[in-house]
């Protein structure tokens, strides 16, 4: 079932944000990586997996050369993406019974940006996640380049936005902090002498 998700997902992230298509593949990696971990604090995997996987596929949608920062965007985005994902679910067949939960959460995955952060261990599960990219050896150049940054002035971006992250939405696992810290260090040991 998560392989028929990614796979689903694909074409709408080829359509999407360039190095979308990187993004979600190594988000997936991170979730499996730590399934055991999630599962045995009794948290939904599968919601997790399938918020994670599907929130950004409505960026497919968007007409060309909108700013993803606009908050029309944001919501517009979100809501398409739980559109596409309801029938993606659908055809792979996702427990029902776990649906509406997480079309609510793709829906609503960007709320924080209006100032209403979500509480579900499910969305902080992957929000820590979608925010770590940034840091990840992949997705560090993806990020910057995108935002027209060098190398040295995107760390210290990354670390602006850590600690604004620490003061609105703290890193909910332990582990997932502590994967993102060895990421940053390891960028800071290359670009600081
Ligand atoms: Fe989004
Ligand atoms: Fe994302």
């Amino acid at each position: 079932m998560y392989k028929k998700i990614v796979k689903l997902a694909e074409p709408f992230y080829k359509k999407g944000r360039s190095g979308d298509l990187v993004h979600i593949g190594w988000i997936s990696k991170k979730l499996f990586d730590l399934k055991p971990t999630i599962e045995k604090k009794g948290h939904d995997f599968d919601i997790t997996y399938a918020l994670a996987i599907l929130h950004d596929v409505g960026y497919s949608k968007m007409p060309k050369g909108y700013n993803p920062y606009d908050l029309k965007i944001r919501k517009a985005h979100s809501k398409e993406s739980s559109k596409i994902a309801k029938v993606i679910l659908e055809k792979v067949n996702f427990p029902k019974s776990k649906r509406k939960k997480t079309l609510w959460l793709i829906e609503h995955h960007d709320d924080w940006a209006f100032g209403k952060s979500l509480e579900d261990p499910e969305w902080r599960i992957f929000t820590d996640f979608d925010f770590s990219w940034e840091a990840s050896r992949k997705g560090f150049d993806v990020v910057r380049k995108f935002l027209n940054q060098n190398r040295r002035e995107f760390l210290k971006t990354v670390q602006a936005d850590y600690k604004i992250k620490q003061k609105r939405t703290p890193f909910f696992l332990t582990k997932s902090k502590k994967l993102f810290l060895e990421d940053l260090r390891y960028w800071k040991e290359r670009l600081i002498k």
